[in-house]
């Protein structure tokens, strides 16, 4: 199931918020939609959320009627602000918005502009696509026959269109017809590991196995892991790594039993302009969110709720980081820009 179809005057998206119960598919056609979508997270996960945005800015470019060029890129510019407040963690929103932003800077009347920003948001959606397909490729080589691999949240082709990264990996390895089992944490506070992780891995027919995120030490422990195997929202240009809220606690649980971690994602989702994972802004959702299962209360009326979306993990704790351009390991620090100056395998 594609997560972000291009109509020609609209986008079509699996609303990830309904499924596993119900497969709706949402038409959405202005930026503003797009925008409400992404921030409700009815599309979700980093490269996803980067397609979504140049799809939706896109669209709002179509909407303008600006008398000149200036107030063309004026209104425009609203419209990507507008976007970028929707989540702050993944680079890919921000990446995208700025290929956007240039795109829209080229030569050519408005018809020009708007015609060559959905060719962008085409070529930034299908090298987004290709770059899974390489992933799961060079992936699939650190994953050994007969491994029982856990991933955190959901890393599939719903969070990333093609393949999907950490489960890319694990797709392709399974049609390596290596025997491998996985098991799932179902990420609190809004279960994309229940819903959606084990709903494609299912649909796969890989055999996936529902943990609660507080049992993962347990069959770590116990010697049940061989490795843990999860995507990421942006990458800092040390190899720190930040990503679903519970993702720290994973890799420190596998360091402190020996268990190699590793973080499957795009080159698209690696930040230079940030030294460290320090300067990551991570994103604090509504309290709710913690507070309520479906709609059900599960704390006492008014129970004060933290609710931040994501960590960060150190890079020490980082055994390999499997990008479309290769599997890079320790120094990041200088495996990653090499990685970044190689030409593209993908397009990308
Ligand atoms: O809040 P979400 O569901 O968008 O968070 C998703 C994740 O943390 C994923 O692991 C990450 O985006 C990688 S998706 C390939």
């Amino acid at each position: 199931m594609e997560p972000v179809v291009w109509l020609g005057d609209g986008i079509e998206i699996v609303d990830q918020t309904r499924l596993p119960w119900e497969e709706v598919c949402l038409r959405l056609s202005t930026c503003q939609e797009v925008a409400a979508a992404i921030n409700e997270m009815r599309v979700r996960g980093a490269p996803v959320i980067g397609i979504a945005a140049a799809y939706g800015i896109a669209l709002g470019a179509r909407s303008i009627e600006a008398p000149d060029k200036e107030s063309f890129l004026a209104d425009l510019s609203r419209m990507a602000e507008m976007l970028a407040c929707t989540r702050p963690t993944a680079v890919n929103l921000f990446k995208a918005i700025d290929r956007m932003l240039s795109a829209a800077g080229g030569g050519g009347d408005a018809a020009t502009i708007k015609a060559s920003l959905v060719a962008e948001a085409e070529a930034i959606h299908a090298e987004e696509r290709a770059a899974t397909r390489s992933i799961s490729r060079l992936g699939a080589e650190l994953i050994r026959d007969g491994s029982t691999i856990i991933t955190h949240c959901n890393a599939g082709p719903l969070a990333t269109g093609g393949y999907g990264t950490a489960l890319g990996v694990i797709i392709e390895a399974k049609r390596q017809d290596k025997a491998i089992a996985v098991l799932a944490t179902e990420t609190r506070p809004l279960l994309q590991g229940a819903r959606l992780t084990m709903w494609e891995l299912m649909r796969e027919g890989i055999p996936v196995t529902l943990i609660t995120d507080s049992m993962a030490g347990h069959f770590i422990n116990r010697g049940d892991v061989d490795c843990a195997l999860v995507g990421a929202d942006r990458i800092a240009a040390n190899g720190d790594v930040a990503n679903k809220i519970g993702t720290y606690a994973l890799a420190v649980l596998a360091r402190e039993n020996g268990v190699p971690f590793y973080v499957a994602a795009p080159t698209s989702t690696i930040d230079l302009s940030l030294a460290s994972g320090d300067g990551i802004p991570i994103e604090q959702r509504r309290p709710d969110e913690v507070t309520l299962i479906r709609g059900m209360s599960i704390a006492p009326q008014g129970a004060p709720a933290a609710n931040p979306a994501f960590d960060v993990t150190p890079h020490r704790y980082v055994s390999a980081i499997v990008t479309d351009r290769g599997i890079l390991r320790e120094p990041y620090v200088s495996t990653i820009p090499r990685v970044l100056s190689r030409a593209s395998t993908t397009g990308g």
